[in-house]
């Protein structure tokens, strides 16, 4: 299996990805950094510890940002959590019987680095939260790039409308800073945008397979999913949601591919505007029939070829 290190904001649909991520014999998770988004990173990693407990892992996590890179979550006219969406300890109204495991003593970025330097190249990377902690590795060493073998990250909006601004997705948004350097690192990245992950929604039908299955990571997921679904049934006037962290998860094991996937370039708005936080894709080339840009190294998913809620219930109720 490839290592792979996590960086999430372990709300909801983060739980889901690690529920993935824990029965894909694809990859082995080496290590888990947390940062500040959905929820605070010292909760973020509270919430990762218990989740891995339900699902019989003990993936060595260490807490990451507490703060964005730059001028706080403030600069971007944001309130720095979603509580609103994932539940006031992010995990919907679900409470674990607290793990015993602790977080390590060094922080996300520093495990970052020094996975990728026992790994030497083959290391890949999921990012599901803001990208913070990424951004501080890359400053730390600037070589990391060549240390690591692919980078996946759920974040972004293309060619659809953002979910904290009109343009803006929320891990690009919360620190566009972070992001702009992360996906200018000459590394290989896949960037997983909402134009991909709010097409493969799961319903109640999906949500009580799991709630009815028995498991304990299935059937706590299930719970979480009951404040996830009523988050989006005031916003959205539907009682399921979109599978952003998972499917990114899926993604990064290589067991879902994308059917559309152009690698081209990726701005990421820095400036203080309405567009601050907006991922720029230059997808110009799809209209003349070359949509792959030479030198580019972010390929942006835009479909798959096949529906993703049934093959994420398949593998979280093997957990
Ligand atoms: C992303 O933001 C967070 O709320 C989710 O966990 C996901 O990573 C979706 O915009
Ligand atoms: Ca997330």
């Amino acid at each position: 299996p490839a290592p792979l290190y996590v960086d999430c904001d372990t709300g909801i649909d983060d739980a889901l990805a690690l529920g993935w991520l824990a029965a894909s014999p694809e990859v082995e998770v080496v290590g888990v950094g947390t940062v500040s988004g959905n929820v605070s990173a010292a909760q973020g990693a509270r919430n990762t510890i218990d989740v891995l407990a339900l699902a019989g892992r003990s993936w060595p996590v260490a807490v990451g940002a507490a703060e964005p890179s730059e001028g706080g979550f403030t600069r971007s006219g944001f309130d720095g959590g979603a509580t609103h969406v994932h539940g006031p300890s992010g995990l919907g109204g679900f409470s674990a019987p607290l793990a015993a495991a602790s977080p390590l003593d060094v922080d996300a970025a520093e495990l970052l680095i020094s996975l990728a330097r026992e790994h030497g190249g083959a290391l890949r990377i999921l990012a599901v939260g803001p990208l913070t902690n990424l951004a501080e590795a890359l400053r730390r060493e600037p070589a990391l790039p060549s240390l690591i073998a692919e980078v996946t990250i759920m974040g972004g909006a293309a060619l659809v409308p953002g979910n904290i601004s009109p343009v803006t997705e929320a891990n690009i948004g919360n620190d566009p800073e972070a992001a702009q350097a992360v996906l200018s690192a000459p590394w290989p990245v896949t960037l997983v945008p909402l134009d991909v992950t709010l097409a493969h929604p799961l319903d109640e039908a999906g949500r009580h397979r799991l709630l009815d299955s028995g498991r304990p990571l299935a059937t706590a997921l299930g719970e979480m999913l009951d404040f996830y679904f009523d988050f989006n049934s005031t916003f959205y006037g539907e009682r399921r949601s979109a599978l952003h962290d998972p499917l990114a998860a899926a993604i990064a094991t290589g067991t879902v591919r994308p059917s559309v996937a152009p690698r081209v370039h990726v701005e990421v708005d820095t400036t203080d505007g309405p567009g601050r936080g907006q991922t720029i894709c230059d997808l110009r080339g799809r209209f003349l029939g070359h949509p792959d840009q030479p030198g580019a190294h972010v390929r942006v998913v835009l479909e798959l070829g096949s529906d993703f809620a049934p093959v994420l219930l398949d593998r979280l109720l093997e957990v």
